[in-house]
């Protein structure tokens, strides 16, 4: 018997297979009247509440949920801690970006009690846009990511993150160098990689902040950690990838830059990817490696539209990413909005059953996850949300104008935001309240 068991009954969807792959149809389960039945933190059944109610002792503790979605968990396959505070920030693309605001903002977490206060700020976010697994930048300092971590396991959350690996072309008061990046990054994987639900992710920042010893460093670390994650950033910004042809002149191009350090890999998630060519788009695809979309942030800093169905076309593992605080919001509803948006402006569509892939199963997929978070399951962590179709007076109007779940979900991902996550569970506990 399960020390715990635990029901919840409400309309239930999510995402089985990538709809580029297999058709919307086939791409999700929905049950209109649905029962999620979770033992000890993890999913033993979903289905028809009329098929599983007479499989269940009729004591069993049901959590009943009128107007409201079921859903798995959101994944943010890319987003910075240190950049809460300057989210909204005026005025710049990318590279003055980085120098006018991010590089300040991020100085201050060698600083326990700002990298603490900042991480519970952070993870309250993430839990209350109903993201439950994200893979994090930390800053450069490994009190970043000490503290994130900490916040984490108290909540037993799935997370990924990673010390910023920086040791050129920023200021002195913000750079590591080669060999002590890889001496604190080892420290940190000792310390943190496997424990719980907790990963660690190698995390050069891109490729202009690193010397090719520090790139090296990077490369053996994941050889000698064959499970571990790499995060970093590729193909954002036209002048940023000029600056990438200047250093790296005997590379073939901004991708072979980290083909050449061998950090490209199934556990390789590269941010962005808004300009690549089509051959890098088959190296990634070659090699497992994953991209993460991040719409808001493209937007925001004015650096362009990613290129989905050239990815589908290589059948690139693909998840979404907000970027915070590039991009301007925790919500990955909101970032599903400018998601579709972006599409648009390419003359594409952007299905809500992609959308809801994108959001879940296939940033699972994107982090070798899918076995664990994404989906719901049996066997699955219980990591879910509930959304609330009554959240602010408009969605709730205009959805009771909704003709079946497509254009349900659709609402929800152009008018929700975190007001629509009425509830969020990691591991089948509350973690989030509205
Ligand atoms: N490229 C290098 N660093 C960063 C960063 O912090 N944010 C974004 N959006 N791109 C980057
Ligand atoms: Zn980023």
């Amino acid at each position: 018997m399960p020390l715990t068991r635990k029901a919840y009954r409400a309309a239930i969807l999510h995402s089985i297979a990538d709809p580029a792959e297999v058709g919307i149809e086939a791409s999700y389960e929905y049950f209109e009247d649905g029962l999620l039945v979770v033992d000890d933190g993890k999913i033993s059944a979903v289905g028809h509440a009329s098929e599983l109610l007479p499989t269940l002792p009729t004591d069993i503790e049901i959590n009943h949920y009128q107007d409201a979605l079921i859903t798995p968990g959101f994944i943010d396959t890319h987003i910075h801690l240190p950049q809460t505070g300057m989210v909204g920030a005026y005025g710049e693309q990318l590279l003055d970006w980085l120098n006018t605001y991010t590089f300040p903002c991020e100085s201050q977490f060698g600083d326990k009690a700002h990298a603490d206060e900042v991480a519970d700020i952070f993870i309250k976010e993430l839990l209350r846009n109903g993201t439950t697994t994200a893979l994090v930048f930390g800053s450069v300092h490994p009190q970043s990511v000490n503290s994130f971590f900490e916040a984490a396991e108290k909540l037993d959350l799935r997370m990924i993150a990673g010390k910023v690996m920086m040791d050129r072309n920023a200021p002195d008061y913000l750079v590591d160098t080669a060999e002590s990046s890889y001496v604190d990054s080892k420290a940190l994987i000792e310390r943190w990689h496997g424990k719980g639900r907790l990963h660690y992710a190698v995390t050069p920042r891109f490729a202009p902040t690193s010397t090719p010893e520090q790139l090296t460093l990077a490369g053996q670390l994941l050889t000698e950690y064959p499970d571990m994650y790499m995060q970093t950033h590729i193909s954002e910004n036209l002048k940023e990838i000029e600056w990438v042809k200047e250093l790296f002149p005997e590379r073939k191009g901004y991708l072979d830059v980290y083909d050449h350090y061998q950090l490209l890999g199934e556990r390789s998630v590269f941010a962005h990817g808004v300009h690549l060519c089509d051959d890098e788009c088959a190296r990634l695809a070659e090699t497992g490696s994953a991209i993460s979309f991040c719409p808001t942030s493209n937007l925001f800093l004015g650096s362009g539209l990613f290129n989905l169905p050239m990815a589908e076309k290589h059948k690139l593992n693909v998840g979404l990413g907000t970027d915070v605080g590039g991009g301007t919001s925790f919500s990955l509803l909101q970032t599903l909005n400018e998601a579709y948006k972006v599409m648009q402006l390419q003359g594409a569509r952007l299905s809500p059953f992609k959308s809801l892939y994108l959001a879940t199963l296939g940033g699972a997929r994107a982090l070798r996850l899918e076995d664990r978070i994404g989906n719901l399951r049996p066997g699955s962590d219980a990591d879910f949300l509930v959304l609330d179709y009554n959240a602010t007076p408009l969605l709730s109007y205009r959805l009771k104008q909704s003709k079946n779940i497509a254009e349900t979900l659709f609402v929800l991902m152009t008018l929700g935001d975190d007001r629509t996550v009425a509830q969020t569970y990691a591991a089948g506990a509350l973690v989030h309240q509205r």
